[in-house]
């Protein structure tokens, strides 16, 4: 099963690129820029990362971008990103952004955008790794700053696909930003939000994302198991779940593989994905792996879980087709 996992064709929906700067980037990058480091080594800074919950977590994280400064280190944040996925045979992502972590410290949209949409053409040109960029709002930040960082995308729209919402989800429901997302979806973005695991409400801000706001996709969302109807309702909608095992690991009560399984019975459009790599260790095969094992899915359940993250892309549909096709031919080639 290891060596179907890591050779079948995949896609990856949920992974934000500032939580892939390992490490030893992150010292490269400080020595770039001059900038110091709070920790004398990478060993040491590993240590450091010992987050039991979402909050502990972020403030990891942006703590650690304090070394990306120039379109450079966009670039090879992304780039380095794109090598790793590449070698574990995804084939496409969307992958995720989060513009005001950067415009808050002085950083311009334009330099973090330029940096990473230039990695993505040198990725599909090089690696022949196809990708598209979500923009995530900050939800511990205002309304008001979320509508001014749509505004300062509209120079950039044809290289956005979709935006979303991330970080601290306590007292940040999904309704806070109706009006952005109504305005986001009036320029033709795809819309997704996190629905982070057993948070304070997330039932309520399931069925928000749902009657409010409208989204395309959920971005975890387990919790949905919790109400039938809302199970009964995501489906019949047939909206993706970017579930994240290893992270949900590192910040709940574990992979929640089980719920994994009970959402593929349940005929829920779920697919398993990183989040933020560097933090949660596993990318994409180490994700698989580990819900193969604590779930004991078996070959066609690792074969719709994977085709899955295709059909809940923002691809049009004849490349979704052709990617899922190919999924199907080596499910097909490779039978225990
Ligand atoms: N930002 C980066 N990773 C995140 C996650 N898993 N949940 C919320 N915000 C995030
Ligand atoms: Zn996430």
């Amino acid at each position: 099963m290891r060596s179907f996992i890591e050779g079948i064709p995949k896609a990856e929906l949920h992974l934000h690129l500032e939580g892939t700067l390992e490490p030893d980037l992150k010292f490269q990058l400080a020595e770039r820029n001059a900038v110091e480091m709070p920790y004398a080594s990478e060993a040491e800074m590993r240590a450091a990362y010992d987050f039991d919950d979402l909050p502990s977590f972020l403030a990891m994280y942006y703590e650690g971008m304090s070394v990306l400064l120039t379109e450079d280190d966009f670039f090879d944040l992304a780039y380095t990103y794109f090598q790793k996925a590449s070698s574990q045979n995804v084939v496409y992502a969307e992958v995720f952004f989060d513009p005001q972590a950067h415009t808050s410290r002085g950083i311009g949209f334009e330099t973090v955008i330029s940096g990473i949409h230039r990695a993505q053409l040198e990725a599909e040109a090089t690696l022949g790794i196809r990708s598209q960029l979500i923009m995530c709002f900050l939800r511990d930040m205002s309304a008001e700053s979320a509508m001014e960082t749509l505004e300062a995308a509209d120079g950039y729209r044809e290289w956005i696909i979709g935006v979303g919402l991330d970080s601290d989800e306590r007292d940040n429901p999904p309704i806070k930003f109706v009006d952005v997302f109504a305005a986001a979806r009036q320029r033709g973005y795809r819309l997704t939000m996190h629905c982070d695991v057993d948070q304070a409400n997330s039932t309520d801000h399931i069925w928000q994302c749902l009657n409010d706001i409208g989204v395309d996709r959920i971005d975890h969302g387990v919790n949905a198991l919790d109400d039938p109807e809302l199970v009964t309702e995501i489906r019949t909608r047939g909206l993706g779940l970017t579930v994240c095992p290893i992270s949900n690991s590192y910040v709940t009560d574990g992979l929640k593989a089980a719920e994994i399984r009970r959402m593929l019975e349940l005929e829920l459009t779920v697919c398993v994905n990183s989040d933020d790599p560097a933090y949660f260790p596993g990318y994409m095969n180490e994700n698989l792996q580990a819900v193969q094992e604590a779930a004991d899915l078996s070959q066609p359940q690792m074969t719709q879980l994977v085709g899955n993250a295709f059909a809940a892309s923002w691809l049009p549909d004849d490349e979704k087709t052709d990617y899922r096709n190919q999924v199907t031919a080596y499910a097909e080639t490779h039978v225990r």
